[in-house]
This record gives structure tokens, C-alpha cells and sequence, in this order.
């Protein structure tokens, strides 16, 4: 098995929920846009700390399933088998979870296996070399008539550059050396690119949503508290910012206050049916 060398997952932790303010009503959407019935497979990739698995669990809390939860970090992993098995405590639940440590670049799953997998803000922390491979592989492990959806940054031309330069300092003055190098936002032309590329059908943007970058949420979390970094990242937004058109400033409703800046981004679901 490999590993992502130097993964900057091994040393963060944070709450997605919190940072990110993901919604139950997001996060409801989504899932029912799985259209998961009775003992389906389902493989949770890059899966995190399994936030998912327990809100498919809350929707559907009797469901017969098997979720397969994928990740390169075995800080993440271990995250993920705490806090499932703490929410299945005093439950009944008819799913079976299985957590695999592996790097995504080499998925190394049986062909056909899985009705669905699921990438939720995964797919920007595969590196450009890689991406190709990746949806490749996706393909590879979907049943045919299955499906792949991805919860991930909704970026077209007017906001690409900035989102990607708003985040790759965040992660260099934060000390993620391995996001830096690796990380790579796709804007949707490209997602749409990679998956036709693999092999898939039908690709669709199923619904998209606000996400609201708020810095002060990443003082404590990133930046362990340290104001000066904070400053730092605030300098640098404003610099680019100072780039953009004025209508894409107007879309991004940017604000800015001395403890913070706040950056209206989306974020949008996209689904791909294989055959
Ligand atoms: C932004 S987090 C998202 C976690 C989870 N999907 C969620 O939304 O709550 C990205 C996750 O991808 C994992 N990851 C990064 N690179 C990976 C790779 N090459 N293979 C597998 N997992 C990877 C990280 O360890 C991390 O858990």
C-alpha cells in the first residue's frame, strides 16, 4: 500500500461542519441525491472523519449498507473509527464499515464493485499529474449503472485564480507544505473534462450553494491563534483582490473588518452516471 508522502492531514484537525459552516440542509440534499437503497456499496473517498457516513446514518438510520471509507491519513482514519463508532453507540444500525488507509492515486479496488462513491471536497487534494489517473480509477471501481458524486468548490473563470491563491497561501503561511505542493482546484470545465475523459455518461451539476469563507474562522484552527499570521493572509487576500473586476468583486461580496474577511465562494454537487 502507498501513502501521500509528508500529508498534511496527519498533523490538521479540523471540524469541516465548523469551518466550512456545512449545513444538515446541504448535507440532506446531497445524500438524497445518492438515491441509496438496501444494500448498496458505497466508497467514501479521501472520507475524512466519516461525516457522511453519519449523516446518511441520521437520514436513514435503518438502512442495510456498506461503506467503505478511504483515506491517506491515519490521523484522519483514526478520527473517522472514533467518532462512527462513538455515533453508534446505543444504536441499531445495519450498516457494515470498513476504513481503508491507502492514497487514492493508487485505489488498487476491484472493477465494478462499488454503486457509489462519493468525493466530497476530495478532488482538489489530488495533485494536476494525477488527476486523469484518478477519475480513471473512480470509474473503474462503479458498478455499471453506478454513479460518482462530488461535493466539491464550484469555480468558473471569474473566481478560479482567486479562490486557489486565497487558499494556497492560507495552507503555506499555516505550515501545510504538502497542500501547497499538491493541491489543485479544478474549475468545473475541468471536472466535466476528466470524468467525460474516463468514460463517464451523463454528467451533471445537480445544485450549488453559498460558501462563506469567514478568515477568523482559521485563527484557531490553522493558524493556532498567532494574529500576526492572521494579518498576513489578510495583506495577501487584499492584494489580489485588488485584481479583481469590479462586478466579480460585486459576486464575491467581499467585507472586510479588522479581525476578518469575508468571501462569498460557492460550492456545488455534481453527479456522473457510468453506462
Ligand atoms: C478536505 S478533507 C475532506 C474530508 C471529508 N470528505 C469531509 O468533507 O468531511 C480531504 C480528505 O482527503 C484526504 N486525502 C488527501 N489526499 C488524499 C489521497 N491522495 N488519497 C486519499 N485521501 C486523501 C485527507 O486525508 C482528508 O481526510
Amino acid at each position: 500500500m502507498t501513502y501521500a508522502a509528508d500529508n498534511g492531514y496527519d498533523k490538521r484537525d479540523v471540524d469541516y461542519s465548523l469551518i466550512h459552516h456545512e449545513s444538515k440542509e446541504v448535507f440532506t440534499k446531497f445524500i438524497r441525491s445518492m438515491e441509496l437503497q438496501e444494500g448498496m456499496k458505497l466508497l467514501d473517498i479521501g472520507g475524512g472523519y466519516g461525516s457522511v457516513f453519519m449523516n446518511i446514518s441520521d437520514l436513514y438510520p435503518e438502512l442495510s449498507f456498506q461503506y467503505d471509507l478511504l483515506d491517506s491519513s491515519e490521523k484522519q482514519l483514526g478520527k473517522a473509527k472514533t467518532a462512527i463508532a462513538s455515533f453508534l453507540e446505543n444504536k441499531r444500525s445495519g450498516a457494515a464499515v470498513n476504513y481503508i488507509h491507502r492514497d487514492a492515486v493508487h485505489l488498487d479496488l476491484p472493477a465494478d464493485m462499488y454503486d457509489i462513491v462519493v468525493c466530497k471536497m476530495f478532488i482538489h487534494e489530488i495533485p494536476e499529474v494525477n488527476q486523469a489517473l484518478v477519475h480513471q480509477q473512480i470509474f473503474s471501481v462503479i458498478k455499471p449503472g453506478g454513479c460518482v458524486l462530488f461535493w466539491t468548490a464550484d469555480l468558473d473563470e471569474s473566481d478560479h485564480a482567486f479562490y486557489s491563491e486565497t487558499i494556497r497561501k492560507k495552507d503555506e503561511l499555516a505550515g501545510f507544505h504538502s497542500f501547497v505542493a499538491n493541491r489543485h482546484f479544478l474549475l468545473n470545465t475541468q471536472l466535466e473534462t476528466l470524468l467525460a475523459g474516463a468514460g463517464f455518461g451523463t454528467i451533471e451539476k445537480l445544485f450549488d450553494f453559498e460558501y462563506e469563507l469567514h478568515t477568523s474562522a482559521r485563527l484557531q484552527s490553522e493558524f493556532q491563534g498567532n494574529v500576526q499570521t492572521l494579518t498576513s493572509w489578510h495583506d495577501h487576500i487584499l492584494e489580489a483582490a485588488g485584481k479583481l473586476k469590479p462586478e466579480e468583486k460585486k459576486q464575491m461580496l467581499i467585507e472586510v473588518s479588522s479581525s476578518n474577511i469575508h468571501i462569498r465562494f460557492k460550492r456545488a454537487v455534481f453527479k456522473a452516471l457510468k453506462g
